[in-house]
């Protein structure tokens, strides 16, 4: 799958694109009852709100059959080699909760100024493309974006490690303001299967989820293999270190292994 002129003009301009539909319900139903699963696991890659409240789970693609078949999907692996022009790999990859009544808060935040400052990674040629595996309302905690944001490059950020169970290098009120006042703000919207793009410089953050609804999303952090990490501090699992580029499945291979599952489900 390739983007369009009108969607490489909008993701380099405002930072950000939204894909809608770009998978069906059933292949994101059976990625949403894994999710569900790999949540009920006890295991170092799924970290906890201070409530217990699973928060998100890394690099599921290396331990779960459809969340490896997503890892390699073609839907989301070309786009990125389109707009990097070369071959990507899996930097970060998690599944996010935002769970019902407890999923909490992401501060303002850039994540190549994580990816730079705690990974090494030398240019934002990486990116984070998301699929919505529940729908995003406007009230359960939707990703927030400051469009056009990313053209400041890296900003200002201090290492908050007490807000969240998750340490996070966040913006101060003032500079949120600011971008706020110049490029106003956006939360997509929509059913789950949903696919967001957005440039690794894009400020962006969530509000907590006081609603019945929950709000999974995936990301997939994939960066160009040229542009791989210099200096890691950070565990395997969070900021990955095999950098062999990734090779696409088959289009159909997410709703071949749907339908399998469902069969050994009746
Ligand atoms: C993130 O910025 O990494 C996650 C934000 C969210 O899932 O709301
Ligand atoms: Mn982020």
């Amino acid at each position: 799958m390739k983007l369009n002129d009108t969607q490489i003009k909008q993701l380099d301009e405002e930072g950000w694109v939204f894909l809608p539909d770009c998978f069906s319900a059933e292949e994101v139903a059976v990625l949403k009852s894994e999710a569900e699963g790999i949540y009920a696991e006890d295991r170092p890659e799924i970290w906890r709100e201070t409530s217990g409240a699973p928060r998100t789970a890394f690099a599921a693609h290396t331990y779960n059959e459809a969340f490896g078949i997503l890892g390699r999907h073609p839907r989301l692996i070309e786009p990125l080699e389109q707009v990097f022009g070369e071959q990507v790999y899996m930097h970060q990859f998690k599944i996010n909760a935002k769970a019902s009544f407890t999923g909490d808060v992401w501060q303002w935040h850039q994540d190549y100024g994580t990816w730079a400052r705690d990974d090494g990674m030398p240019e934002p040629r990486a990116m984070n493309i998301s699929v919505f595996l529940d729908e995003v309302y406007p009230f359960n905690g939707p990703l927030m974006l400051i469009p056009r944001s990313h053209r400041h490059g890296v900003l200002d950020a201090g290492h908050d490690t007490s807000t969240t169970s998750y340490p996070l290098w966040t913006l101060d009120n003032e500079a949120v303001t600011k971008l706020v006042d110049e490029g106003g703000l956006i939360a997509p919207t929509g059913k789950p299967g949903g696919v967001l793009m957005f440039h690794g410089n894009l400020v962006h953050g969530s509000a907590g989820n006081i609603t019945p609804f929950p709000r999974k999303i995936v990301y997939l952090t994939l960066n160009a293999v040229s542009n791989h990490i210099r200096t890691p501090t950070r565990e395997e699992w969070i900021a990955h270190q095999d950098f062999t580029p990734i090779e696409s499945c088959d289009d159909d291979a997410l709703l071949r292994f749907a339908k399998a599952y469902q069969h050994a489900a009746e």
